[in-house]
C-alpha cells in the first residue's frame, strides 16, 4: 500500500470528469486500498479517485466516529466503504451542514445537500449494490460524487461566496 499525493485547489485536474470503471481486477483493489490509506493518513472521511489524479468513478469513505463524554470524537478508521460507479437515483429533502475537503485544506463552509438519498453502485468485485443514506453519510456521498463530476464543495456555494473563498485561497497560495 502507498500514501498518494492529494491534489489541491486550484489544480485543474480536479475539474476533470471521471470515467466509469470497467475492469474489476487487482489493480482496482490496490487503488482502493491506497486511497483508504491516504484518506486515513490525512484524517479524512472521504476521498474520490480524481483527488489523487486517477480519473475513474471510485470513492472511498469511512465516517465512523467513537465518542466518549469528555473527549472530542475520534475517527475509528474501522468501517471502510468503497463505491464503484456510484449514482444517486433519488433525493429527498434538504440539509445544510459544514463541509471541508482534503483538496481544499483549511476551508469549511455551509453547504446545502439533499437530506436523504438512494445510491446505486458496484462493490469492488463489480456486484451491483444499493444503499439508502441520510445525515452525514448522505452528505459525504454527495460531496464525493461531485468530485467525480469535477466539482468541489466550493462550487456549491452562492456565486458571491464561492468567488470570495476561491479568491482568498488563491491569495494565500501566492504568499506561500
Ligand atoms: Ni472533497
Amino acid at each position: 500500500m502507498a500514501i498518494l499525493e492529494i491534489l489541491t485547489f486550484p489544480d485543474s485536474r480536479l475539474a476533470k470528469k471521471s470515467a466509469a470503471v470497467t475492469k474489476f481486477d487487482s489493480s482496482l483493489e490496490a487503488l482502493a486500498a491506497d486511497m483508504l490509506e491516504t484518506m486515513y493518513e490525512a484524517n479524512g472521511i472521504g476521498l474520490a479517485a480524481p483527488q489523487i489524479d486517477a480519473h475513474v468513478q471510485l470513492v472511498v469513505m469511512d465516517i465512523d466516529f467513537e465518542s466518549s463524554e469528555d473527549e472530542p470524537p475520534i475517527l475509528t478508521n474501522k468501517n471502510p466503504r468503497i463505491f464503484v460507479n456510484p449514482k444517486i437515483v433519488s433525493k429527498e429533502g434538504q440539509q445544510v451542514g459544514q463541509e471541508g475537503c482534503l483538496s481544499v485544506p483549511g476551508e469549511y463552509e455551509d453547504v446545502s445537500r439533499a437530506a436523504k438519498i438512494r445510491l446505486e453502485y458496484q462493490d469492488i468485485n463489480g456486484t451491483p449494490q444499493s444503499l439508502e443514506a441520510e445525515g452525514l453519510l448522505a452528505v459525504c456521498i454527495q460531496h464525493e460524487l461531485d468530485h467525480l463530476d469535477g466539482r468541489l464543495f466550493l462550487d456549491r456555494l452562492s456565486f458571491v461566496k464561492s468567488k470570495s473563498v476561491k479568491r482568498k485561497i488563491l491569495k494565500e497560495k501566492q504568499h506561500e
